[in-house]
């Protein structure tokens, strides 16, 4: 099925040019967007790219600037928020304390005038989704943080909306707890068919339960795709640098590779971008794909002599962090690998030309930055 087949079908969203603006801050910058019926889309970027705005206007909280928002091939420009057929998951659980879980579920349908009975049923089965009926009658403050976020969800649901906004849904748990609601969350979007538009900072995240992924930085977005494309071929740098990780030499295109400032020459097969031979650009290459050997390659292309500076143990791999000249690079090696240089050893950096990439510098400032973060 394709987009276009299923815009106007329930649960289907489409972003037109859509802009908004706060004073000279162009949070929003025309940005275009179509979601699938019961696709789980995530919006992913660096602190300020305008994700939450996205999620707010699609939500009815904020009004665009320009464009066109629409919701189940509906033009949603002046719905209010209750008249959408949206419901928004805040990171913040936003439950109210004095009420009990039950109590929490049934507000929003109470309020909508649904008849008793009905309400008792829905609220019973929304609780059942998130696996929460045994605890209907705690309060808010009686429960753990993922446990108050599944109420949250179960408050979404029960209004049977065709499409769930998440706005950094699991920031506030830690790490266990939120890899065990990331699959929770998964398959309950599998099991109901609604779609999910879910902001994260957390690439990871995003790459584990997407079905597409829109990379926003500076209010547009860089790339949407399946999590496979966008890391296997990033369109530039900062897609490169943010969705998993790279290390990136800057320096001059041949042409058909880089010569990087450090003195290194990058050949590339597959280059994602062709730049002009002479213009500056970035070669970049990811941890996995650098092999460390002992004896000089045969070669002057794709290759570094560093020295070890750390060795990581991740269980099923071992990160390296070698240094060369002014600079370190990350190298991650599995488990199983045959020689285990050791720090302060000589070691040769080498990879092969399809695993090159290739950028126009563009963005040099703000990959480096990243990656500097280790983001
Ligand atoms: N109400 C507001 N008034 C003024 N500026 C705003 C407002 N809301 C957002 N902005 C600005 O718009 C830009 C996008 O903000 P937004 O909250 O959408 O980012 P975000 O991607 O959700 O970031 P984060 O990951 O930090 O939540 C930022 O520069 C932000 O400072
Ligand atoms: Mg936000």
């Amino acid at each position: 099925m394709t987009a276009e087949a299923n815009t106007g079908a329930r649960g289907s969203i489409e972003l037109i040019d859509v802009t908004k603006r706060y004073g000279s801050v162009v949070a929003v910058d025309s940005i275009n967007l179509t979601v699938k019926p019961g696709e789980f889309l995530s919006l992913l970027g660096p602190s300020g790219c305008g994700k939450t705005t996205t999620l707010r206007m699609l939500a009815g909280f904020e009004q665009p600037d320009g464009g066109h928002i629409l919701v189940n091939g509906k033009e949603v420009q002046g719905v209010p928020p209750h008249k959408r057929d949206v419901n928004t998951v805040f990171q913040h659980y936003a439950l109210f304390p004095h009420m009990t879980v039950a109590e929490n579920v049934a507000y929003g349908l109470k309020q909508k005038g649904v008849p008793k009975s009905e309400v008792s049923t829905r609220v019973a089965k929304a609780l059942d989704m998130v696996q929460m009926s045994k605890l209907a009658e705690r309060k808010p403050r009686q429960m753990s943080g993922g446990q108050q976020q599944r109420v949250a969800v179960a408050r979404a649901l029960v209004n049977r909306p065709s499409v769930l906004l998440l706005d950094e849904p699991l920031g506030a748990l830690d790490r266990k707890l939120r890899e065990e609601m990331q699959i929770e969350l998964k398959l309950l979007q599998s099991r109901l068919g609604i779609t999910f538009v879910f902001v994260t900072h957390d690439q990871e995240e995003a790459m584990s339960m997407s079905d597409r992924i829109a990379i926003m930085l500076e209010g547009h977005v860089e790339q949407i795709g399946d999590p496979e494309t966008v890391y296997e071929h990033p369109k530039t740098a900062f897609v490169a640098g943010f969705v998993g990780r790279n290390n990136f030499w800057q320096g001059t295109s041949t042409g058909t590779g880089v010569n990087a400032d450090d003195g290194t020459l990058f050949v590339a097969t597959n280059p994602e971008e062709h730049v002009p031979s002479g213009n500056d650009a970035l070669a970049a290459v990811r941890p996995e794909c650098i092999n460390l050997v002992v004896d000089q390659p045969a070669r002057s292309e794709n290759q570094l002599l560093t020295t070890v500076a750390s060795v990581s143990h991740f269980g099923d791999v071992l990160q390296y962090v070698v240094s060369a000249a002014e600079r370190e690079v990350v190298v991650l090696v599995p488990r199983t690998h045959a020689s285990r240089p050791k720090v302060g050893d000589r070691v040769w950096c080498t990879w092969a030309a399809e695993d090159v990439y290739l950028f126009s510098a563009r963005q040099a400032e703000v990959v480096m930055a990243e990656a500097l973060t280790g983001a």
